[in-house]
């Protein structure tokens, strides 16, 4: 062959992989308003910025009468790129060749992503749309996957590891995705589950859709398995996209700071009239965070599953931080279970990756009753507790109103190593609330009251003195635990001063294995 007709084929080798799964297939994804693999690669990517790996590779899989078919690429396209211009390695299921599924070569081509990502300390990004294990590969394709587990798992923790579900992923598939730090769903194309509505029916005689056993609306409300549902791939790729902007490339970088143009000193007088009067009565804390950050920018996590609690990123002059807020309007921002989880994680992928957490307190307390109980809220409280402990980035807390009981403890407090912990005037600090305090401690003194009215006018008068001693920030700034009563349309300003002056902060726990955080 002349040098022309090996580049010619070299050509059409390369033109004959971008076509994998034929015409007919790409059409039936198209058709189901999915992109296919490649254009996701591509409208992902920094324009222009994607080098391929593995183009050439193909299954090597004699069963079944599989080496009559061997698709170049086989299933999934892989390499790395730019996204702002700084480097990313991305994989992307091909649910054109064999429904995506996972045969040992597809398994390999991810493997050395992951392995490339970790030697250069870059993000990794992978599209999910498959069939699960090749099943004509058997017990290949299922190494396949525990080699993806063993180095998502040693990946986690050193550089980001992004999730998009963009078409089925079932079976044991789900827990590579499951072992990364964000995971992605479209609506209606998109679904996870350990096992399919057919062995559901079998094993436990439930009737029960794809959509409802492990659709996008399932994990982004009720498992809390998604960090984000989103309606079509267009708007996934924007926000993978966007959320990667708030991350460092890996655990020994900060993330980048971007220039700012909200003046650092803007003063949001709304917040001087936000907290109600009536301690009962709700806000929206996104209000206050929204008044807060840079042009009121913020990336929402989970933003539909444990509303109790609201976390996600945003910047501060520029440098990207994680917040974690009390909902006052959910539940009356009740610690519970799945708030608990959901803070902890989040605090967590903050601390293992350098960004500095803002916490915004308004919270009455645990949530009681039995079924927390058996849920096992001690634990999962611990989880959110342990956290913010371990946590050794900048931590900023701001008091707003309610901060009472364990709560306090846990959110951030200057006991768990905050670093600057401000309140608001409105902040209410104690054991707990002022009724159930006079039902305590006042228990006897009432029994003795007969009459129905003077009981309540005796408790009423204790509730009020007990608020007026303990309802508000000055006792606890009195011992040093917050370091400043702050006025609340102040709060941007002081916010920005305490992490300019963090940005140097060192702190290291204890050498050990790992911990041993509640499970
Ligand atoms: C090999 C597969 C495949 C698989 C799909 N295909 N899944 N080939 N192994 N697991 C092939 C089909 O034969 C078909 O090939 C093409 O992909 C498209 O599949 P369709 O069924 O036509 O597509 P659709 O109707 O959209 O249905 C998609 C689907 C269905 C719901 C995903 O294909 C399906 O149920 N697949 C099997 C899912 C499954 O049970 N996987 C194993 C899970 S257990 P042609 O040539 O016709 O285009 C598991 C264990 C992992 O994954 C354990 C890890 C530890």
């Amino acid at each position: 062959m002349t040098m022309q007709e090996k580049i010619n084929e070299l050509l059409e080798l390369r033109e004959k992989a971008r076509m994998a799964g034929g015409e007919k297939r790409i059409e039936k994804q198209h058709a189901q308003g999915k992109y296919t693999a490649r254009e996701r690669i591509l409208k992902f990517l920094d324009e222009g910025s994607f080098e391929e790996f593995d183009m050439f590779s193909t299954h090597r899989c004699h069963n079944f009468g599989m080496e009559k078919d061997t698709p170049l690429t086989d299933g999934v396209i892989t390499g790395y790129g730019t996204v702002d211009g700084r480097l990313v390695f991305v994989y992307s299921q091909d649910f054109t060749v064999s429904g995506g599924s996972l045969s040992e070569t597809v398994a390999n081509k991810i493997c050395k992503v992951l392995d490339q990502a970790m030697k250069m300390g870059a993000p990794v990004i992978g599209f999910n749309d498959s069939g699960g294990a090749r099943i004509q590969e058997g017990v290949n394709s299922l190494a396949g996957y525990a080699e993806i587990f063993q180095r998502n798992i040693l990946a986690s923790g050193v550089v980001p590891q992004i999730s998009a579900i963009f078409g089925p992923c079932a079976g044991g598939a789900v827990y590579s995705p499951a072992l990364t730090d964000f995971i992605m769903m479209t609506k209606n194309t998109s679904y996870m589950f350990v096992t399919g509505p057919k062995v559901v029916k079998t094993v436990t005689g439930e009737t029960v859709t794809v959509e409802d056993l492990g659709g996008a609306s399932v994990h982004s409300t009720k498992s809390g398995v998604a960090s984000f549902a989103v309606e079509n791939e267009d708007d996934g790729i924007a926000m993978i996209r966007q959320l990667l902007s708030f991350l460092p490339s890996n655990n020994m970088e900060t993330a980048p700071r971007y220039s700012c143009e909200d003046p650092i000193n803007r003063l949001d007088d709304v917040l001087n009239q936000l907290i109600p009067e009536n301690p009962n009565k709700p806000y929206d804390v996104k209000t206050v965070i929204s008044s807060i950050v840079d042009n009121g920018e913020f990336l929402e996590v989970q933003p539909n599953y444990a509303k109790n609690i609201v976390v996600g990123f945003a910047r501060f002059n520029g440098m990207s931080v994680g917040i974690v807020a009390n909902q006052p309007n959910w539940l009356a921002g009740v610690l519970d279970i799945n708030a608990s989880r959901k803070g902890a994680r989040f605090v967590r992928f903050c601390d293992a990756f350098n960004i500095p957490l803002v916490t915004l307190v308004d919270v009455p307390g645990f949530l009681p009753g039995t079924g927390q109980e058996y849920g096992g809220i001690i634990l999962h409280g611990a989880k959110l507790l342990y956290a913010y402990g371990e946590a050794t980035v900048p931590k900023v807390t701001v008091i707003l109103r309610k901060d009472y009981g364990g709560a306090y403890c846990v959110m951030s407090s200057k006991h768990l190593r905050g670093d600057i912990n401000y309140a608001w005037p409105t902040a209410e600090i104690a054991v707990m609330g002022g009724k159930g305090a006079v039902e305590i401690l006042y228990s006897k003194d009432v029994k003795n009251i007969e009459d129905p009215a003077k009981k309540a006018d005796y408790l009423n008068e204790k509730e009020a003195e007990y608020t007026q001693a303990f309802a508000n920030p000055y006792v606890a700034a009195k011992y040093g635990y917050i370091d400043d009563v702050i006025e609340p349309r102040n709060t941007r300003f002081r916010v920005i001063r305490a992490l300019e002056s963090l940005r140097t902060k060192r702190l290291e726990n204890p050498a050990k294995k790992h911990d041993n955080l509640p499970l």
